[in-house]
């Protein structure tokens, strides 16, 4: 018989296809696997499912796994999933990180860029039929020449984003939980900043990279936005709680901050009803990774760590495993 593998939503052919090669593979439809309910009650037939970030493998899910060898995330960040209760269980977990480091630090700085330069709001006053010719003062923006971009987060993500903003001639600042080693601040003439305060108060830009943890769970409130200032963007394309939301929209209402642009959420995926009415306020449906190549990339990656567990490979040789 062979192994079972779940892939809780569909996801591009070709790595299902690879899955099919090996196991007997089920895809459910889309949100089937948003509760906690439906994985608990079907997981206890699988020897491995690829869940989406959606999908919350809790204590109690990876318990109902009696065959689960591993869960392989469709995502870098793998704050659905409690790592702790799957090593328990001997449940290896597996994410995708690098493959969508690129894909993300392209949508961020596109972001940085669609609001310092108010491309929305600009093409809605023009879809509006607002547009009556040149204006010398229309949609005013700022420049990313000259302007400090802060990195909250120098991971991979947050050294990508630097890299391609060092081209566009920003200063850059960052903070992390451990500081870089100085070759590497150097590559990106990034400069550290021991908290997250001081880091808004100098940037004109702050942009998110960090993943969600207690420690960074509304890591941005009222005070670090107060900090940033009436002319400052904020752009978080990380996990939407690292934001304390409600703070934001009000920020956003009375203007303690420039602008924003969101492409997570806090209780995704409902979105603060001020936010939706916020000014200056981007929203995108949670799409940073949401490239033709890094979406196959990601299932690629996820399906090789599923095929290598449960055909008995080295696991130090699978790259991805999350570590205990
Ligand atoms: C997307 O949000 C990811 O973590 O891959
Ligand atoms: C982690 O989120 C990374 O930087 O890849």
């Amino acid at each position: 018989m062979p192994k079972k593998v779940l892939v809780t939503e569909p996801i591009v052919d070709s790595v299902i296809n690879k899955l099919k090669a090996h196991f007997s593979v089920d895809v459910g439809q889309r949100g089937d696997y948003n509760s906690e309910e439906a994985l608990i009650r079907d997981i206890p037939q699988y020897h491995a499912i690829l869940p989406m970030l959606s999908n919350p493998i809790t204590s109690e899910v990876l318990k109902a796994g009696e065959r689960l060898q591993i869960v392989a995330n469709h995502a870098v960040g793998y704050n659905n999933i409690d790592v702790d209760a799957a090593h328990k269980e001997n449940i290896y977990v597996a994410n995708t990180p690098d493959v969508l480091t690129d894909s993300c630090a392209e949508f961020t700085i596109g972001l940085i860029l669609a609001v310092s330069r108010r491309l929305f709001e600009a093409q809605r006053y023009l879809l509006d039929g607002k547009f009556d010719g040149w204006e010398p003062l229309g949609f005013l923006g700022k420049e990313l020449q000259r302007s400090t971009l802060g990195i909250v987060g120098m991971g991979r993500i947050g050294q990508a984003v630097a890299q391609r903003a060092k081209a566009f001639g920003m200063d850059i600042i960052y903070h992390n939980r451990s500081r870089l080693a100085p070759e590497t601040e150097n590559t990106f003439d990034a400069s550290y900043r021991a908290d997250i305060e001081r880091l808004a108060e100098e940037a004109d830009i702050l942009t998110l990279h960090c993943p969600l943890t207690d420690e960074t769970k509304h890591l941005v409130d009222k005070e670090v936005l107060s900090l940033l200032g009436e002319k400052a963007i904020l752009v978080n394309t990380s996990r939407g709680p690292v934001v304390d939301e409600k703070a934001l929209a009000e920020a956003l209402h009375d203007g303690t901050i420039g602008g924003a642009a969101l492409d997570v959420f806090e209780e995704e995926p409902n979105v603060h009803p001020r936010l939706l009415a916020a000014p200056n306020c981007l929203l995108t449906p949670h799409i940073a990774s949401a490239s033709q190549e890094t979406r196959e990339a990601i299932g690629m990656l996820a399906a090789e760590a599923i095929i290598g567990i449960l055909e008995g490979q080295d696991p130090n040789k699978i790259p991805n495993l999350i570590q205990p």
